[in-house]
């Protein structure tokens, strides 16, 4: 089954306390400033497809280098690879997803809708109106429904054509294993990680982008000897733990919750989600997953090609276990954009919506705001200067005030005054948007300034 089968909106009031945004809010936001809004919107949509648009794609962009940052570059023992999203057939009866990875659905014969049959309450459909009698609402049985994606290969549509879009990332890791050890000479224990598009046929799918069809995960497999694998889980799960609360996500959002023993999809020994506290509910955002040896005995089986590892100093001869990391990344740019909203009043009784992201994650590092038109030439300088080592703005539209709400309201952690003593004095005013603090920052000196100011605590 495909994860956290309860969706649940069920919210205690402590919770909605505090975490009091309503989705409608924010997805209204996503849409007007550009970060996310319906896939083919002109054409109504299409269920469980989202498009990020111009700030949308430098966030997400900006979290998948953070996560690769941490979790490759930072490590010795944790290489990257990027595979074709589209694997040889056999590989899915090999990881169990022919045979395993679905959800159990009923149809609605009067409605035509289909459900998660783990969703629906009774035998009542959920789009019936209230004052239907149980009794007339038609349900069909449950049955299983396979959840990868289909696609024909080549010109003949028969059986040995079709290959499945792949439902999670990380299985070209297990094929490549061998590949993969060699070629970057590592040593078990070691990891591969990668990121990249999966895709999910979801019976229903919702909550914005929360569960999507299409989405992408950041995945990381750790091989180790299966005397240590347990040590291996509980440390990747204190460093993704870590992860989240490092993106600037306050501590009270986030938990952690071992999945019981019938929750654990077909592949996994344990498991332990990172739960973040959505206007929706507490739910998973990430999964660390000890995985045994399934892959790669199973990968072995079907391929015939050994996958086993021999210790040079033992001699011992055996079949890593594999403690995964898989997060997702369209999840987790949502939890920033939820953790990141707040209102807030100002002395002048107007109110400001702020977005407040951490410096490394926001969109727009810098905008450039020529206090009038006139400045245009020696501010548009400062832009083309700054924009050769982040990503910088510029906006002479409107009164100051305003454009300092419009950057506060797509998280810009500065905004650069060019004022009629600019020329003079060679400065300008950097206003820091959580504090509204300002202060003058000479020119030649404001690129050291804002980096610096950029990498606190990053
Ligand atoms: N390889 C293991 C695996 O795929 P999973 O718990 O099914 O495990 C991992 O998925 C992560 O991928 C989830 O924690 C979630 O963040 C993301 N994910 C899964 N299904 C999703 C969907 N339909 N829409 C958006 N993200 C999804």
């Amino acid at each position: 089954m495909s994860d956290d089968a309860s969706e649940s909106p069920a919210q205690g009031d402590a919770e909605r306390e505090r975490n009091p945004l309503a989705m409608e809010t924010l997805v209204s936001l996503c849409a007007a400033r550009g970060f996310i809004y319906p896939s083919s919107e002109i054409y109504g949509g299409i269920a469980g497809f989202w498009d990020y648009g111009p700030l949308g794609v430098e966030l997400k962009n900006n979290l998948k280098a953070f996560w690769w940052r941490r979790m490759v570059r930072e490590r010795d023992d944790v290489v990257g690879i990027d595979s074709a999203i589209i694997s040889h057939p056999r590989t899915w009866e090999a990881s169990g997803h022919v045979e395993g990875f679905s959800d159990p659905m009923v149809d609605c014969r009067t409605c035509k809708r289909r459900f998660r049959a783990d969703q629906i309450e009774g035998e009542r459909c959920p789009e019936a109106p209230k004052k239907r009698a149980v009794t007339d609402c038609d349900l069909t049985e449950s049955r299983e429904f396979n959840l990868m994606l289909r696609t024909e290969l080549g010109a003949s549509v028969d059986e040995s054509t079709t290959a499945y879009l792949r439902p999670e990332t990380c299985q070209a890791i297990f094929s490549g294993f061998k590949r993969v050890r060699e070629s970057a000479r590592q040593k078990v224990p070691f990891g591969i990680a990668q990121i990249g598009k999966a895709f999910r046929n979801e019976i229903t799918p919702r909550n914005f982008t929360f569960r999507s069809r299409e989405f992408e995960q950041a995945e990381m497999e750790f091989f180790c000897h299966p005397s240590e694998s347990e040590e291996w889980f509980q440390h990747w799960l204190e460093v993704r733990l870590q992860f989240h609360k490092d993106l600037g996500i306050d501590e009270s959002l986030l938990r952690t919750r071992p999945h019981a023993s019938d929750e654990l999809a077909h592949y996994a020994r344990a498991a332990e989600d990172v739960e973040f506290l959505f206007p929706f509910g507490w739910q998973e955002i990430e999964g660390v997953h000890d995985r045994g040896d399934w892959d790669l005995s199973r990968h072995t089986e079907y391929s015939g090609k050994e996958l086993a590892v021999t210790n040079e100093q033992t001699k011992e001869r055996f079949t890593p276990m594999v403690i995964e990391t898989s997060v997702g990344m369209d999840r987790t740019t949502l939890a920033l954009l939820v953790a990141a909203y707040r209102e807030e009043e100002l002395d002048n009784g107007e109110t400001r919506v702020v977005m407040g992201f951490h410096p490394a994650l926001a969109p727009i590092k810098a905008a450039i705001l020529p206090l009038s038109k006139k400045l245009s030439e020696p501010a548009r300088e400062i832009q083309k200067e700054l924009r050769k080592h982040f990503n910088v703005s510029y906006d002479e539209a409107g009164n100051i005030g305003r454009r300092y709400r419009r950057q506060d309201e797509v998280g810009t952690p500065f905004c650069v005054t060019y004022d009629f003593d600019s020329a003079e004095d060679g400065c300008v005013t950097v206003r820091e948007r959580d504090s509204m603090n300002q202060e003058r920052v000479a020119i030649d000196g404001l690129r050291t300034h804002l980096t610096e100011r950029l990498e606190e605590g990053s």
